[in-house]
């Protein structure tokens, strides 16, 4: 859980590097899986920065989380041989299901989407990822079934 004792020893521990903003955007995902809100002021008091500067910044690299990812990680493959099987409606259909866009996590917490580019399963495209296991020939109804069975 968030802590501002904690991410502002981080703050303290990397605010005189170079560029300092993006290490400590960094540590301070790794230390709670997201980038918290209450962290802006911190960090921007720190490096001497507006909030507006950090906000930016953390807005700028999809990397950063504002929120704490969902209990299952998707990851669907955008690139260009799971596009060739219709890839791009399948995750509009899926993105359309779960309510959510990229980068976003469910309202119950359960499921967070990222894209990935590629998966090296090209030929048994549209490819996915829950967590660490590889879905091949995706479909709405065969992620839904997936998730279900991880989540059971
Ligand atoms: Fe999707 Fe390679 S293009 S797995």
């Amino acid at each position: 859980p968030w802590s501002a004792s904690r991410a502002a020893g981080i703050v303290a521990e990397h605010k005189h590097l170079e560029g300092a903003t993006l290490p400590i955007l960094h540590a301070l995902q790794e230390e709670f899986g997201y980038v918290d809100e209450a962290a802006v002021p911190i960090i921007a008091d720190a490096l001497n920065l507006s909030r507006a500067e950090v906000h930016g910044c953390i807005t700028f690299y999809h990397d950063f989380r504002k929120a704490p990812a969902g209990r299952q990680q998707v990851k669907l493959c955008r690139a260009e041989a799971c596009q060739a099987m219709g890839s791009e409606r399948l995750h509009g259909e899926i993105l359309q299901r779960l309510g959510i866009d990229w980068h976003g996590t469910t309202a119950d917490g359960e499921v967070t989407v990222e894209p990935v580019y590629c998966l090296g399963l090209c030929s048994n495209g549209p490819a996915a990822m829950i967590g660490e296991e590889p879905l091949v020939r995706l479909s709405a109804d065969s992620l839904d079934a997936a998730l279900k069975e991880s989540r059971a």
